[in-house]
């Protein structure tokens, strides 16, 4: 759907509960949680009821009580040992990529360079559509921009790498790297896990050349993963775990970087003036409202009852949908993390499967495609019976547009 064209044929959505659409057109099945936002479904009422605080408060200048509780309860449960609050998935990651060129920065010299991996998504500033590669960053300068600034002061931006995780690694100088950042599950990319190996390489690649290991888990995290945050799987954990989208269940704008101790007393000796220290602030960043909304969902999706609950149901979600869309002829893969509620079924062909979104929406399912893959991530919360309805819809509209492009 395009982002401008408002004057469109899609419908409009007017509303929601749980995980339905409301829209001028009828109801829909929403198969994505609102774009991956509202693990526990929309309008959960827990965090409607918070999402007026009533003041604001700036965490530049002051602190404020939902502010400093969040921060605790994230940083505790996680092992992290600082929290800092922005208002998107974006601004967090490209504030993680920050921190580590400061925290890696020793007198005057700065490291120059980034590795992410392949097919990855970071958000949409200049910084993290460069560490995602290729075809985000084509209208940028390759190579980091230049800034000419008038007062003489030229900053040179990061050599962005972007490491295949089956290639070798020779060729990255990896003590110019300041930091490894990857999605646990690439979202975007197509529902793809980073293998837990290939994790471990990286990772100890970068800590053997004093580099920051940054875990982006704005879409993995907060039960999506199948954990409160995926990385908790892995034996060694990144330097820096960022957390966005499903934090307010979609009702605040809010994403968090937690940032471990060592990443910490390197910051607090990079400089010796406290005022430079942290420019990372952002005006509705980690606002009180947006802090008591995370806290609600946070009383939820932290349980680990709960979580436990996400795993099983994500393991038969993939029976069925591989029972019912794996055996069809235009569907080459389907791929499902273990114990993660993120789906991805690849199509060979993009316009199949471009086609087989709109006649699902048509049917009442709304499914979104990467590439030529159509990806899943419905709310935590869903019903065994909508699922199959989905996986029905799924697997028709598929056969439907193959026939018709055929
Ligand atoms: C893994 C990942 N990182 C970062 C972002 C950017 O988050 P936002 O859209 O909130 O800026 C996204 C958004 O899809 C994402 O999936």
């Amino acid at each position: 759907m395009p982002y401008f064209d408002f004057a469109g044929n899609e419908p409009t959505i007017t509303g929601a509960c749980g995980v339905m659409l409301e829209t001028d057109q009828g109801e829909i099945i929403d198969a994505e949680s609102g774009y991956w936002c509202t693990p526990l479904g929309h309008g959960y009422q827990p965090v409607k009821t918070v999402s007026a605080a009533g003041y604001y408060c700036d965490l530049g200048t002051a602190r404020h009580p939902p502010a400093t509780e969040l921060a605790r309860q994230l940083c505790e449960r996680l092992g992290y040992s600082k929290a800092i609050f922005l208002a998107s998935g974006s601004s967090a990651v490209d504030c993680a990529i920050r921190v580590a060129f400061q925290a890696t920065s020793s007198g005057k010299s700065i490291r120059s360079g980034l590795v992410s991996l392949k097919g990855s998504y970071h958000g949409s500033t200049g910084l993290t559509l460069m560490a995602a590669g290729s075809s985000y960053s084509r209208w940028l300068p390759t190579g980091g921009p230049v800034v000419h600034s008038i007062k003489g002061d030229i900053f040179g931006g990061p050599g962005v790498r972007n490491v295949p995780t089956a290639e070798p690694l020779s060729d990255v100088d990896w003590r110019d790297v300041a930091s490894f950042v990857f999605e646990p599950i690439q979202g975007a990319g197509g529902v793809r896990e980073l293998p837990v190996r290939a994790y471990d390489l990286l990772a100890r690649q970068t800590w053997a050349h004093g580099g920051i290991v940054i875990a982006d888990e704005v879409c993995t995290g907060i039960g999506r993963g199948g954990f409160l945050a995926r990385s908790e799987v892995y034996e060694n954990r990144p330097d820096i775990l960022v957390l966005g989208k499903g934090l307010t269940n979609g009702e605040q704008p809010l994403s968090a970087l937690l940032l471990s101790e060592s990443v910490v007393s390197r910051i607090e000796s990079s400089t010796n003036h406290p005022s430079v220290r942290y420019l990372w602030g952002e005006t509705m960043g980690g606002t009180p409202a947006a802090c008591m909304a995370a806290l609600a969902v946070l009383e939820h999706v932290s349980n680990p009852t709960f979580l436990g609950k996400v795993r099983k149901t994500a393991a038969s979600f993939k029976t069925l949908l591989v029972q019912t869309v794996g055996p069809l002829g235009p569907v080459v893969e389907v791929r499902a993390p273990h114990g993660a509620m993120m789906f991805g079924v690849k199509l060979a062909s993009k316009s199949v499967a471009d086609h087989a979104c709109a006649l699902a929406l048509a049917k009442g399912v709304r499914l979104i495609c990467e590439g030529s893959c159509i990806v899943l991530m419905p709310a935590l919360v869903m019903q065994g019976r909508v699922w199959k309805r989905i996986c029905s819809v799924m697997a028709d509209s598929i056969l439907e547009a193959a026939g018709a492009l055929e």
